[in-house]
């Protein structure tokens, strides 16, 4: 496995390879999610590369970049585990040398849910997804439903900007009681962590109701708040959704594949989680 930071040299490495490449674009302290990413690559392509970057343009002024976890020796270690053929692991600087200043702005599937809690967001994801996708030249890239949204914004920039990359979607992973794995998760304390996947229950009754026919946008979305309400550790929810899965509109009817999705805030941590409908 090789691991590279610079973007010549990347370049250099990928022009070495045959067949069909994989990109697993990460931010590292990688978990059992991201594996199962690389698994799904490995099964679908004759090479796989993972990027480890941890993109700062992505982080709100009072977010948490500098205390993302990292662990990149642990990182390379799995990834060799797994099979990979080549890590990106640049610095912010090769990603954003002086004078940079081209950015794209995803349109209005990236404004609601997380665009309007984490203003500019999705213009960091979108610009170095776009930045990774010119510099691996992948033939399939490997995102978590986890980050539905995300998905979402990818898809909508890869079909408007014409980009030669399948966009491969894999089921969200989870512990035994429910709970999306998601790095962010060592953050709980041992009392949020026990009570955290109170919030995929609530998305679970949410789908039950409509199995069951419950077709109000509406309701669903009283029904998980009336749930997670009853949590005193969630101090403060975010948004409840149940849009459009490809345009993240709210619908009052569900009559199309749909995305309920809840973002909810425990201490300083904020959990986000999906399920889709149809
Ligand atoms: O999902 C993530 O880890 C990040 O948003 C991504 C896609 C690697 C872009 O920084």
């Amino acid at each position: 496995m090789q691991v590279i930071s610079s973007i010549p040299d990347f370049r250099k490495a990928r022009s070495d390879l045959r067949g069909t490449l994989g990109l697993v674009p990460t931010m590292g302290y990688l978990h059992e999610g991201h594996l199962a990413l690389v698994r799904r690559a490995r099964l679908e392509n004759d090479a796989v590369a993972a990027s480890i970057f941890v993109n700062p343009s992505q982080f709100g002024p009072n977010e948490d970049f500098t205390t993302y976890p990292r662990d990149m020796d642990r990182d390379l270690s799995l990834l060799r585990v797994e099979g990979v053929d080549l890590v990106f692991a640049p610095s912010p600087e090769d990603v954003y040398p002086p004078g940079f200043d081209t950015w794209i702005e995803a349109g209005s599937v990236s404004q609601r849910l997380e665009g309007e809690h984490r203003p500019g967001h999705f213009r960091g994801v979108a610009t170095v997804v776009a930045k990774l996708f010119n510099v691996v030249q992948p033939d399939r890239a490997y995102f978590g439903q986890k980050d539905g949204q995300q998905v979402a914004v990818v898809k909508r920039m890869v079909t408007d900007l014409d980009m030669d990359v399948d966009v491969v979607v894999v089921s969200t992973l989870r512990d035994p009681d429910g709970l999306a794995l998601s790095s962010r998760n060592v953050y709980l304390t041992p009392e949020q962590r026990r009570v955290a996947p109170i919030i995929y229950r609530a998305l679970c009754q949410a789908r039950k109701l409509w199995e069951d026919g419950e077709r109000s946008g509406e309701s669903l979305r009283s029904e998980i708040r009336r749930t997670l309400e009853q949590e005193p550790l969630i101090e403060k929810i975010d948004y409840v959704s149940v849009a459009d899965a490809s345009s993240l509109e709210e619908v009052d009817t569900i009559r199309q594949p749909a995305m309920v999705s809840v973002a909810a805030r425990m201490g300083r941590t904020r959990l986000i989680d999906n399920v889709l409908l149809g």
